[in-house]
């Protein structure tokens, strides 16, 4: 028996999702760019599901451009942001042609981090990286203070993938909008303001509107959908600048071009729309199951087990819960392939398995406990009876590993 406490690396598909999946590989194979039936009815299966993401984030329709996935939605908004920097630059009469400059946290996804390590690299741009630690949480004001003349974007996940510690993007937000304000008044460049938020949508209330983003990043893997994405726009190409990163076909207006993956974009739109449904039950069950997590954690491992991250200031996603065991010299890798039941990771998929997270330890989480932590993250289906096997399971491998 395996037991699945990845969910933060992936999820599997709803039924619901397969479903529409599959009735759209049958009956809506169409090119939506033709005009004849076939193609009819693909575009408005698209524009049912792009209806759905709007609704989900409380944002508009046309807003809505697909993605391959989030990667591809990061590395869009990074691009266009320094795009229109250097055209903006370009109509200005006293500008010096400096180089833009981005303020992002240093706890982010690669797919933020390496695009702008790659822009910096070649010359065409500054960053500045907001430290998370001690608390694991950024603080507004460490990335207000950061703001330059020449700052374009400001670029913060919504929640962590291996904390999952939840960032104040709405307060921040708030800032941004004010600090814009002046700048508009003084004729700098408006700062625009991207969260990438791949871990929150259907764990979290996530609102465009609540918490004034320009960009958002939609990742349909992380939420029971298919493995695609989609990039929030705030009335995209009119305020909000999108360039796009590869040229082609017209679809998507543009933005976006290659002849739309209709049956996977239908799934996305459908897992949104069961978000929409039922984001407070699925909130619920994931606050019942991580409480009765750590309740049995605590009592299988007492004072050895730290729930990294979780302290007064911070909000944690309800569905992650990442644990170090202190003083047992024992890595998080060591500990997982001892487990015989359980499924986890000991951090983004895509990081070395030897070496402490790098995240963790930018967090504030000392080397010690990031070299011993493991991520569980909870799904719409684990039970109870799954953390009695999960942490019996866990126990089991530490005892054997003791020995
Ligand atoms: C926070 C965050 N952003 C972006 C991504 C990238 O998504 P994808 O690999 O689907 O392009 C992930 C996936 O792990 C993620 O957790």
């Amino acid at each position: 028996m395996t037991l699945y406490l990845d969910y933060n690396s992936t999820t599997p598909l709803e039924n619901g999702v397969v479903e529409t999946i599959s009735v759209a590989l049958r009956e809506e194979w169409g090119n939506p760019s033709s005009s004849h039936s076939f193609g009819k009815v693909a575009k408005v299966s698209i524009e049912k599901a792009r209806r759905n993401l709007a609704v989900m984030i409380n944002g508009n329709d046309n807003d809505i451009i697909f993605t391959s996935g989030g990667t591809e939605a990061n590395n869009l908004v990074i691009f266009s942001a320094v795009e229109s920097y250097r055209k903006w630059v370009e109509t200005q009469k006293n500008v010096p042609s400096d180089k833009p400059h981005i303020i992002t946290s240093d706890v982010e996804h690669d797919a933020i981090l390496l695009p702008l390590k790659h822009l910096k690299s070649r010359g065409d741009i500054d960053v500045s990286f907001v430290s998370a630690a001690p608390s694991g949480s950024i603080k507004v004001e460490d990335v207000i203070s950061r703001i330059k003349t020449r700052t374009c974007l400001i670029t913060i996940m919504f929640a962590n993938n291996e904390t999952g510690v939840i960032m104040p993007i709405t307060d921040l937000g708030r800032a941004i909008s004010k600090t814009n304000e002046l700048r508009v008044k003084k004729r700098l460049f408006k700062i625009l303001f991207h969260t990438d938020a791949a871990q929150a949508i259907g764990k979290v209330p996530v609102d465009v509107e609540v918490s004034k983003v320009d960009y958002m990043t939609i990742v349909g893997h992380k939420f029971y959908g298919p493995r695609i994405g989609c990039i929030y726009a705030r009335d995209v190409g009119v305020t909000t600048p999108l360039y796009p990163i590869i040229f082609g076909g017209g679809q998507e207006r543009g933005f976006r071009p290659g002849t739309e993956n209709t049956a996977m974009i239908a799934g996305l739109g459908k897992a949104a729309e069961l978000v929409i449904e039922n984001l407070d039950k699925y909130m619920k069950h994931f606050i019942c199951i991580k409480e009765y997590l750590l309740l049995r954690l605590q009592e299988e491992f007492g004072d050895s087990v730290v729930f990294n991250c979780h302290n007064d200031e911070n909000h944690i996603l309800p569905n992650t819960c990442n644990i170090s065991l202190l003083g047992m010299s024992l890595t998080g890798s060591d500990i997982l392939a001892a487990c015989k039941t359980v499924v986890a990771s000991i951090g983004a998929a895509c990081h070395s398995q030897n070496k402490p997270s790098s995240i963790l330890i930018s967090s504030g989480v000392s080397p010690e406990l990031a070299r011993s932590a493991v991520r569980l993250s909870l799904g719409r289906e684990t039970s109870k009876e799954d953390i009695d096997l999960a942490t019996a399971d866990l126990k089991q491998a530490v005892e054997s590993l003791k020995k």
